[in-house]
């Protein structure tokens, strides 16, 4: 019998529904045939990538013939230093989305069972599927995270609880306050995987300082970081995480070797020193973000607070025509068509003063059209 992939594939693997990703540029201009478009959706950074780290990935490429330090001795060092751990607290990897299927398959077996929130990053479904394992979906509270949801559906199943924070699309954050309410009655025993790729840009007095509790001995939090967003390296894919040596020594075992590229471990290096792109980046996001709030005011328009480098903007039932009609005036924002709950929003990129006035004024034409 002729081989079917389909009928011999791992069972896991044929009940996910693939990551849809958010347009890219070159297929926002084939769609649009204008070559002005701009990206407002995907939460890339839009000043670009840090200067440093381009420079550092210029450099670098002289080694690119040789395979990279595998561990990725240089860059663990270098965060566990910033973030007051040591070097067995963490893992780097080609992105987050690289560290997060790390943590599922070195912690998800069939029969377990895995919290993820209704509204949040689709990743989380996927890893935890590709390993067999349940996923339970914890109710919203509106469009922010249910603390009490997701207690009340710990089992003794229950292996894991993803929650992203700030999350993405949703943009809100569980502060400290809740976020210790959610650890204190949170089982020793389920790992809590904290989600961290927007963190850079809430409030540093709101957001929880899982490092501390890290330095404390918590044995039960992993959590993520990128740089995709805060330091525009998503198209050179870095990222870390940080958790018990124990557990970071289990996803060390299950990661590819050598798979953050000696470019991606000298960019990251590079832009973990580069204060002042950090700087701009938050200054940016933070005028950015009084634009558009002052923006979808006058439009009328209803949009969530957000703690991150994108707003939810609801849009109602014309949601994905508004999306067509802006992409259509060059600017590309992301919709969806589920979650149910999601279908009447757009997500828009905050982005430079001159962007954010583009989609302002391509916003007010598309709802009045
Ligand atoms: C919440 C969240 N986690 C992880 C990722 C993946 O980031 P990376 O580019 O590091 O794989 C994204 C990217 O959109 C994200 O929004």
């Amino acid at each position: 019998m002729p081989f079917d992939p389909y009928r011999r594939a791992n069972p896991s693997v044929l009940d996910i529904a693939p990551y849809v990703p958010g347009k890219s540029l070159e297929e926002a201009i084939e769609e649009s045939g204008r070559d002005d478009v701009i990206k407002l959706a995907s939460n890339e950074n839009p000043l670009g990538a840090s200067p440093a780290a381009v420079e550092a990935i210029s450099a670098a490429l002289g080694g690119a013939h040789r395979y990279v330090e595998s561990s990725a001795r240089r860059v663990r060092g270098r965060f566990a230093a910033i973030l007051g751990l040591t070097p067995d607290h963490l893992i780097a990897g080609n992105g987050s989305d690289a560290l997060l299927l790390a943590a599922a398959m070195a912690f998800l077996d069939r029969e377990d069972e895995v919290i993820v929130p209704e509204i949040t990053f689709s990743m989380y479904e996927i890893v935890a599927r590709t390993m067999g394992a349940r996923v339970v979906r914890a109710a919203m509270d509106g469009m922010a995270i249910d603390i009490d949801a997701i207690l009340s559906n710990v089992s003794a199943a229950t292996k894991a609880v993803f929650l992203c924070n700030p999350n993405n699309p949703t943009g809100t954050l569980i502060d400290r306050r809740r976020f210790a309410e959610l650890w204190d009655a949170l089982p020793d025993d389920v790992l809590l995987i904290h989600d961290e790729a927007y963190a850079d840009f809430a409030d540093p007095a709101l957001r929880p300082d899982t490092a501390a509790l890290v330095r404390g001995g918590a044995a039960n939090l992993l959590a993520v970081r990128t740089f995709s967003k805060s330091h525009g390296l998503a198209g050179v894919r870095f990222g870390f995480a940080y958790g018990d040596p124990r557990a970071i020594e289990l996803m060390h075992r299950v990661r590819p070797p050598f798979d953050l590229s000696i470019v991606a471990q000298a960019a990251g290096l590079a832009a973990a020193g580069d204060e002042e792109f950090r700087r701009l980046t938050l200054q940016v996001n933070r005028d950015g973000k009084e634009q558009l709030a002052a923006g979808f005011d006058a439009l009328g328009l209803t949009f969530t607070p957000t703690h991150t480098n994108f707003i939810m903007v609801r849009a109602g039932d014309r949601a994905p025509a508004v999306a067509d009609a802006l992409l259509r005036r060059g600017v590309v924002v992301r919709c969806w068509t589920r979650p149910a709950a999601l279908a009447s929003w757009l997500r828009i990129t905050i982005g430079t003063a001159a962007d954010n006035r583009l989609l302002l004024a391509a916003l007010a034409d598309a709802l009045a059209g």
